[in-house]
Order: C-alpha cells, then structure tokens, then sequence
C-alpha cells in the first residue's frame, strides 16, 4: 500500500503521554493517518534565526511526525501576512479587510517553496500527497517542478467565494490559478466547489461532460465537495464520560439553575461573535422573563494576536462583555461569561453536553465543528437546541435539525434564542436524531477515504490552457 505523505502549516505532533493538541484540522488529519503508513509535514510552530536544514521527526506507531521552525521574516510574510491578511480576509468574503503587500507575496512564495524542498527529499515515487489550506495553495506547482509525477490532492478547510471576489486578490492567477497542478481540489462544500468551478472556467480550463473535471495545460484537475466530518461516536461517548466529571458537575452547579447558552470560537471577526452577542443582550432586553434565568459561556481562545485586525477585534469584546454584564448583571448573576481560554476536547464535549443552547453563529464559516459536535454531544433523551448561521459550511448537512438564523439579523438572532429555551422537549429530540443521523452517516472517516479513493485513480491527459 502507497504511504500518504499530509503536509499543512501546523502539525499535531503527538506530545509525550500520548495526547496531541486536535483542532478541526488535527483531527481530519489523524483520521487521514490512521490505518496507513505517513508522514506529516509541516511548521513547528516556533521561530529560529537559523532554521535547521533537517527537519525534527518523531516517530509514532507508524507516522512519521517532521517539523521545521521559521525565520521571523517568513512568520510575518507568509503567516501573519499573505496567509492571514489577504487570503483568509478574501476567502472569507471579507475584501474590506485585505492588507495586501508584494513583500508578503514573497513570503508566501518562499515558505511554499521551501516547504516543496523538504517534501521533496521525502517522496517516494508512489505515495500519495495530500496538502491542506489555504496556507499551502501553490505547492503542487513547486512539487511538480521538481519532476514529481505523484497523486497530489488539496482541501481547502475554509470557504471559496466567488471568483467576482477572488478578482480582488492581486495576482490570483499565481496562487488560486496553481491549484490546478493537483490531482484532486476539494472543498466543504458544493457551493464553495461550484464557485472555484466558475473561476477555472474563467481561466481557460475546459469542462468536458462532467462538469467538475478541467483540462489544463495538458493535466486533469478534478474538483469536488468533501463536508468534513468529525469523530461523531467517540465524540458522544467522550461527552457522556465529560458530563459525569467533578469538573463540568461544578461549572454546572455554579450556573444555580438558570439555563445555559454555549459559543465556543477561536477570536477571529469571521465568526459573528459581536453580532452574536448583540442578539442576546435584545432577548435579555425584550424578553425580561429571561433575565437572571439563563448564563452565556462564550469560550473565545485567541490565536493570530500580531495581526491587528484580531487585536481591534479583542479590545471590541472584552469592551462589549463588560458593557452587558454591567447593564443586565446582578451581585448574584454574570449574564455573559466570556473566557479567553483554551480548554481540552473533553472539557469542551462536558460543557456542549451541559448546555442547552449552542449559538453557532459566523458570518462565513468553511464547515464549523463546533456545530457538529455540540450536536454529537448531547444526551439523546434531554438534547439542548442547536442555533446555526445559514452562512456555516455545516448548515448544507444540519439545516433540518438546527434552528437557522441569519447573523446579520440581530432581532431574528433573539427571537431563535427565544424559541430554542422554550422549545418542548418533543422538538428538541426529534431535531437531535435529524442531525445525528446525518453526522453518524458522514463522519470522519467517511471524509478521509472518500477523498483519498477519489484521489487515486489515475489521471487522463488531454491539453489545453496554461497553468500560470
Ligand atoms: O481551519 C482553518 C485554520 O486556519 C487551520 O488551518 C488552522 O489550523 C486553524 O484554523 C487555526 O488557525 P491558526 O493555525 O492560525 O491558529
């Protein structure tokens, strides 16, 4: 069996004791890694002057874990700049917000190409290669300069708008036009598919019967949508096992009785947590029977805090929690518990399972876990009320479940909180099997094979248009 060779800007590398850090990618990426044999590559996450040439590998069953550090250049060029000022804001809809800088660019460019050298040393003539994000765009292209004829497939984590907005991005044609050097392009979803779809056709590439196959510059490029999953039956058992701990007993218990609205967002503008945060300051304002009666836990960890958008964005909600709790809050009542903490995946499944509400709300969102294991998490005989953006990527798989909301809404936002504390428990439960039915269907693993089998078969290859 070919091994598979993942590379994404961080890597989980498994800590001492067995326990890795698992975000959303983490996890997609462990299930990819599982039952093979691989290598993950990608950045440690810390900053030398004098960046060894060798990779550092840790070695676990049987993956091998390879990291690089970064010189300060490369981290405020390709991270806090290209990645994180110009093509997140864009991907995200967000043109308003794009910083862009040729010296950024060039950082990009020189990180992508000195990750292709590393990955290079490492290929074997059969393995198959599988980049991750929107940090990693152009790799396939540098990989393929260096002659490797290899299966090389892209996901990317986070939306793809249309291409009437990638124009904005100077130079797109170098970054997004690159991605057709991979075998395989996937996205959350068909909508996201669709719109890259449009911007190939832009671009010259040649749809032919299947609409989601292009031929460009003598290669196929296949694009398809691939919702991530999440571990949904471990998921629910972690919870069971979480809701029972003296730890989320007494984050319970300090609640007094009053019910218990959950949002749980890394900091970042995408997510809506101000607007969020506005409609639940109207329900404790137009429904006063409210007041005293239910606590908001936001659970906001930070990351990106050298960007400034993210800094403004820090100073805005710690002002906006001080102003709601000092308009409605009491001695005895904290209406909004907002926490700038990271907390481990078994806390978090104990608190989704101990709340009654979860308010997913982004203004735009690739999928959103949050929302898909809130869902898991919940006890099946007394689930909590799922409020979900129509703007997540998880909304195509748990619109039937969830209560909708659009963001921008603030009275519309109010009135779903509303509707989900008084909502019978004959609802709740038949929304909860809805979403669980979908999320047992389309978990995980299912994600990984299914991209990894759509991967594998081998390309046919007509000629037409220039990659740039
Ligand atoms: O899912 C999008 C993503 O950018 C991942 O690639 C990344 O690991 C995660 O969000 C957290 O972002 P960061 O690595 O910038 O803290």
């Amino acid at each position: 069996m070919s091994r598979l060779i993942v590379v994404s800007n961080r890597v989980a590398v498994p800590q001492a004791g067995g326990k890795a850090a698992a975000g959303g990618l983490a996890v997609a990426v462990n299930a990819a890694l599982k039952d093979r044999s691989g290598v993950w590559f990608g950045w440690s996450g810390r900053i030398t002057e004098e960046p060894s040439d060798r990779p550092v590998v840790t070695n676990r069953n049987r993956i091998k874990y390879a990291v690089i550090d970064l010189k300060e250049a490369d981290f405020q060029e390709y991270y806090n700049g290209f990645a994180n000022r110009v093509l997140w804001p864009i991907l995200h809809y967000r043109v308003d917000l794009a910083e862009f800088q040729r010296a950024d660019l060039s950082g990009y460019v020189r990180v992508n190409r000195l990750f292709a050298e590393h990955v290079s040393k490492i290929i074997q003539p059969d393995d198959v290669i599988w980049v991750h994000d929107y940090h990693m765009m152009p790799l396939a292209k540098y990989l393929r300069e260096r002659g490797h004829a290899n299966r090389i497939g892209f996901f990317l984590h986070i939306p793809m708008p249309p291409p009437e907005l990638i124009a904005a991005l100077p130079r797109h044609g170098e970054i997004l036009g690159s991605l057709a050097h991979y075998d395989l392009v996937g996205f959350q979803t068909e909508s996201d598919r669709d719109n890259f779809g449009r911007y190939l056709s832009t671009r010259g590439g040649q749809a032919g019967a299947d609409p989601n196959i292009f031929d460009i510059a003598g290669r196929q490029v296949r694009i398809g949508a691939f919702p991530v999953g999440i571990e949904t039956e471990a998921f629910a058992r972690r919870a069971r096992h979480a809701g029972r701990t003296n730890y989320v007993r007494g984050f319970r218990r300090s609640l007094a009785g009053r019910k218990l609205i959950i949002g749980v967002d890394r900091l970042d503008y995408s997510k809506g947590i101000p607007h969020r945060l506005e409609a639940y300051e109207a329900l404790l304002r137009t429904s006063p029977e409210w007041q005293d009666r239910v606590t908001f836990a936001q659970i906001t960890p930070k990351s990106r805090i050298e960007v400034p958008e993210y800094i403004e964005m820090d100073r805005f909600l710690s002002h906006k929690a001080g102003q709601i709790n000092g308009t409605f809050g009491d001695v005895s009542w904290t209406p909004l518990r907002y926490v700038n903490k990271t907390y481990s995946r078994s806390a978090l499944a104990g608190f989704y399972r101990a709340a009654d509400v979860a308010m997913v709300t982004p203004l735009r969102d690739g999928m959103n876990l949050v929302a898909k294991e809130f869902a898991a998490a919940q006890d099946p005989e007394n689930p909590g009320v799922l409020v979900l953006s129509q703007f997540a990527g998880a909304a195509a798989e748990l619109s039937g479940g969830a209560l909708m909301v659009n963001p921008h809404e603030t009275e519309g936002m109010a009135a779903a909180l509303k509707r989900a504390l008084d909502m019978p428990l004959d609802e709740r439960r038949e929304r909860h099997e809805r979403m669980m039915a979908v999320l047992l269907r389309q978990d995980i693993d299912q994600w990984a094979e299914s991209f990894i089998e759509a991967l594998m078969p081998p390309a046919v290859k007509p000629v037409t248009a220039a990659i740039p």
